[in-house]
């Protein structure tokens, strides 16, 4: 029989604590060794849980057990996650976790000490909720040279962008939906300003190239500006607008990441995830484009991946650490400046043709957008040239000097 250490009674964990005890045989089936839940680490009560026996608030306790094999930590954040996760690796337990932040920030380091310890440090639920996607990219697509990833990484945002397109409902009221359900993160604001994407993308990225990529090194923008005017502009362009992270491998061995809101046409396999499902498109040279999708957060979803990830260690004790990437470095991102994109803005002028006019010279030719409603000083376009974001940024100032205001900006992708 395996002891395991659960630190965390929130949504996570008490859904993998539900999970390993419903399944308890069938897992066991599985993981060739009965599963058991030690402890569990929170600083509440809950004696009217049916693990109320295993609560405790000493960490302390379980680290320095050694009949604990393996810890699931499901508190997020990063204070006390981090010392947590690295003082079980260092006393050689494995530990998994669906902690996006921990391991977008301290990944590479956590996953040499597991190296160096020789024990398993695990994340599948740390992007993607139940999608599996950790090991297709380190296992199953191995042999490909990965392209690109580009995904729609946070079921919140996706949730609230659905509402607003589809029901037009006020982004406050998706917000609070989606917080009812349990989707958003304890502070919305690392849903709403993307920042929860970021540390997906930066996962994602790190896997695949080798090297990690820490969010400070990725342009991140959210979705509070978006308006249901863009999503109208969206529609009448032939798409909606996803919040998506994406990273490609560039020739000269830096990536371009980032984070933001994106008008994607309607035939994309992006465009069709709605609600709080993910979907997560991998372009590799062998395999062309393979798409993940599913349930990207929640209680149960994210619970699956996390006992997953328990059976993992329980199966492969001094063995298989196939997770492995090396330090970052400040040259290996490019600038946001220099990414090459085409955009959507959205303006008001006096005159509105006049200010297409100068946009037309600005931009070279353009794609007038138009929607019903709007008022007459209103007006939006599409580039259709792309260029570095930094040229744009230069144009859309020599269109603001000309009379025009520029309300909203936002890039067109080619997914
Ligand atoms: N708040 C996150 C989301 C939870 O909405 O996607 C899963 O990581």
């Amino acid at each position: 029989m395996v002891k395991v250490a659960i630190l965390g009674y929130g949504v996570v964990g008490s859904g993998v604590a539900e999970v390993l005890a419903n399944h308890l045989e069938s897992i066991a089936k599985r993981a060739k060794e009965e599963i058991r839940i030690k402890y569990i680490l929170d600083i509440r009560d809950f004696p009217d849980s049916p693990f109320a026996d295993r609560f405790t608030k000493s960490f302390d306790q379980i680290v320095n057990d050694p009949e604990v094999q393996v810890v699931a930590e499901v508190m997020g954040g990063l204070d006390p996650a981090f010392d947590y996760v690295k003082r079980c690796l260092l006393a050689g337990k494995s530990v998994v976790t669906s902690n996006k932040e921990l391991v977008a920030a301290k990944g590479a380091e956590l996953l040499k000490i597991a190296q160096e310890k020789n024990v398993n440090f695990l994340f599948e639920a740390s992007v993607g909720g139940g999608i599996p996607i950790i090991r297709p990219i380190s296992q199953c697509l191995a042999a490909n040279d990965v392209i690109e990833i580009a995904g729609i990484l946070n079921g919140t945002t996706n949730f609230i962008l659905t509402k607003m397109i589809r029901e037009q409902m006020s982004f406050e009221d998706a917000l609070a939906l989606a917080q009812k359900l349990g989707y958003a993160e304890r502070n919305p604001a690392a849903d709403i300003e993307g920042h929860d994407a970021c540390r997906k993308i930066c996962i994602l990225s790190s896997l695949a190239y080798g090297k990690h990529v820490y969010p400070e090194q990725v342009h991140t923008e959210g979705i509070t500006k978006i308006t249901l005017q863009d999503v109208e502009y969206a529609a009448s362009w032939g798409g909606v607008i996803k919040l998506i992270g994406q990273v490609k491998k560039l020739d000269d061995g830096r990536i371009d990441v980032v984070v933001a809101p994106m008008f994607i046409e309607e035939n994309s396999q992006l465009a069709n995830v709605d609600d709080v499902f993910n979907g997560i498109l991998v372009r590799g040279d062998a395999t062309g484009d393979v798409v993940f999708y599913g349930k990207g957060a929640g209680k149960l979803p994210t619970a699956s991946a996390v006992v997953a990830d328990i059976i993992d260690c329980v199966k492969h004790f001094k063995a298989r650490k196939y997770l492995y990437w090396e330090d970052g470095a400040e040259q290996y991102v490019l600038p946001y400046e220099d990414s090459v994109v085409s955009m959507y803005i959205r303006g008001h002028a006096q005159d509105v043709d006049a200010a297409a006019e100068k946009a037309g010279d600005l931009f070279g030719k353009i794609r007038r957008l138009y929607r019903d409603g709007a008022d007459e000083q209103e007006f939006a376009f599409v580039t259709t040239q792309e260029m570095k974001v930094r040229e744009i940024q230069e144009k859309v100032e020599a269109l603001q000097k000309s009379g025009v205001s520029v309300d909203s900006m936002i890039r067109v992708s080619d997914l």
